[in-house]
C-alpha cells in the first residue's frame, strides 16, 4: 500500500527534481511568489520544506545585503542537492536535514519564513504551523504556498496511471494537489499565532520539453518512480505516449506549457 502522505524521493529522484521539476516549475513559482510580496533589503530568512533550495537561492538573488538563510527538509537527498547547488553570493547559507513539526532551531530567529508547496504534505499541519510560529520573529512574514486545484496534466497522467497501472499510482499523482480548501488553510495558519488575510491566486506555467524522453524523466522524479521502473518496457511506453497525447493542446512547438494554479498566503506572527 503506498502512503500518500509522504514525499520520499533516492539521490537520482532529488537530482532529477533539480534539473526538471525545479526549472519546469518551482523556480517559476518562486519568482512569482517574489514578484508578489514586499522584500526587505536584509532578512534572516528560513525556507521550510525547502526541496532542493530554489525558494533559498531565489530569495538570496533578491537580498542586497548580507543575510542568513537556512533551508529544511526532511528529506536527506534533498538537502544533499541544496547543499552541493549552493550559491556562492554574500549570504550565508545552513542547510538542515529536519521534519517542518521539529525543526531543532532556536525560537524567534526569522524575519521571514517561505514554504513554498511544503505544507500539503506534512502529516501533522498544526504541529508544523505551530513550529513555523515558534522559529519566526514577532512581526516576522510567513509566506506559504499551495496549489489551489488539480492542474490538467496531473488530471491527465492521473487518468492514464489509473488505466494502465493502479488507483494507488493515480491517487499519488494528484496527491501533491488535493489539499486545496483555502479556508481551511488560513484557519490552520491563523491559528498558530499568525494575522492572516485570504490568499491571492497565482497562475504558474509549466515548462516542459514535449520530448517521450522528457516526459519519462518527468514521471520517474516522483514518489511513482519505483511501480513506474518495475512496469514491462511496453506498458511504460504506452502510459507516455497516452500522457502525451492526453496534452496535446498545451503543445507550442515542441514545448508544453501547462498552467498550475496556486494559493499565496502572506502572513504576519503577532
Ligand atoms: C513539492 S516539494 C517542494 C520543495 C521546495 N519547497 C520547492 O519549492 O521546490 C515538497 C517538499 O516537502 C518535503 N517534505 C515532505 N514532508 C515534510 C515534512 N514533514 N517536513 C519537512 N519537509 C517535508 C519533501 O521532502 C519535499 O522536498
Amino acid at each position: 500500500m503506498v502512503n500518500k502522505n509522504r514525499f520520499h524521493l533516492s539521490t537520482s529522484a532529488a537530482e532529477s527534481y533539480e534539473s526538471q521539476k525545479v526549472p519546469a516549475i518551482f523556480s517559476p513559482m518562486a519568482e512569482r511568489t517574489l514578484d508578489a510580496i514586499s522584500l526587505p533589503t536584509r532578512a534572516t530568512v528560513l525556507d521550510m520544506a525547502c526541496g532542493t533550495g530554489v525558494m533559498a537561492k531565489a530569495v538570496s538573488a533578491r537580498l542586497s545585503e548580507p543575510s542568513r538563510i537556512v533551508g529544511t527538509d526532511i528529506n536527506p537527498a534533498m538537502i544533499k542537492v541544496a547543499q552541493e547547488n549552493t550559491p556562492s553570493n554574500q549570504h550565508k547559507f545552513e542547510w538542515i536535514v529536519a521534519p517542518a513539526e521539529q525543526m531543532s532551531i532556536q525560537d524567534s530567529q526569522f524575519d521571514l519564513i517561505f514554504c513554498q508547496q511544503g505544507l500539503q504534505f506534512f502529516p501533522d499541519k498544526k504541529a508544523a504551523l505551530k513550529e513555523s510560529s515558534r522559529v519566526i520573529k514577532t512581526g516576522g512574514r510567513l509566506i506559504l504556498t499551495c496549489w489551489a486545484a488539480i492542474p490538467p496534466f496531473f488530471q491527465t497522467v492521473a487518468d492514464v496511471l489509473e488505466r494502465h497501472v493502479s488507483l494507488d499510482a493515480a491517487k499519488v499523482a494528484v496527491n501533491p494537489f488535493i489539499w486545496n480548501n483555502a479556508e481551511e488553510i488560513q484557519e490552520l495558519i491563523s491559528d498558530a499565532g499568525f494575522t492572516v488575510s485570504s490568499p491571492i491566486q497565482l497562475s504558474v506555467t509549466r515548462n516542459m520539453s514535449a520530448s517521450i524522453n522528457a516526459m519519462e524523466e518527468e514521471l520517474l522524479a516522483t514518489p511513482n518512480e519505483p511501480v513506474l521502473r518495475s512496469l514491462p518496457e511496453e506498458k511504460f511506453s504506452l502510459v507516455v505516449t497516452e500522457i502525451l497525447h492526453g496534452v496535446q493542446k498545451y503543445k507550442q512547438e515542441d514545448e508544453l506549457a501547462m498552467p498550475q494554479l496556486s494559493y499565496l498566503f502572506n502572513a504576519f506572527k503577532h
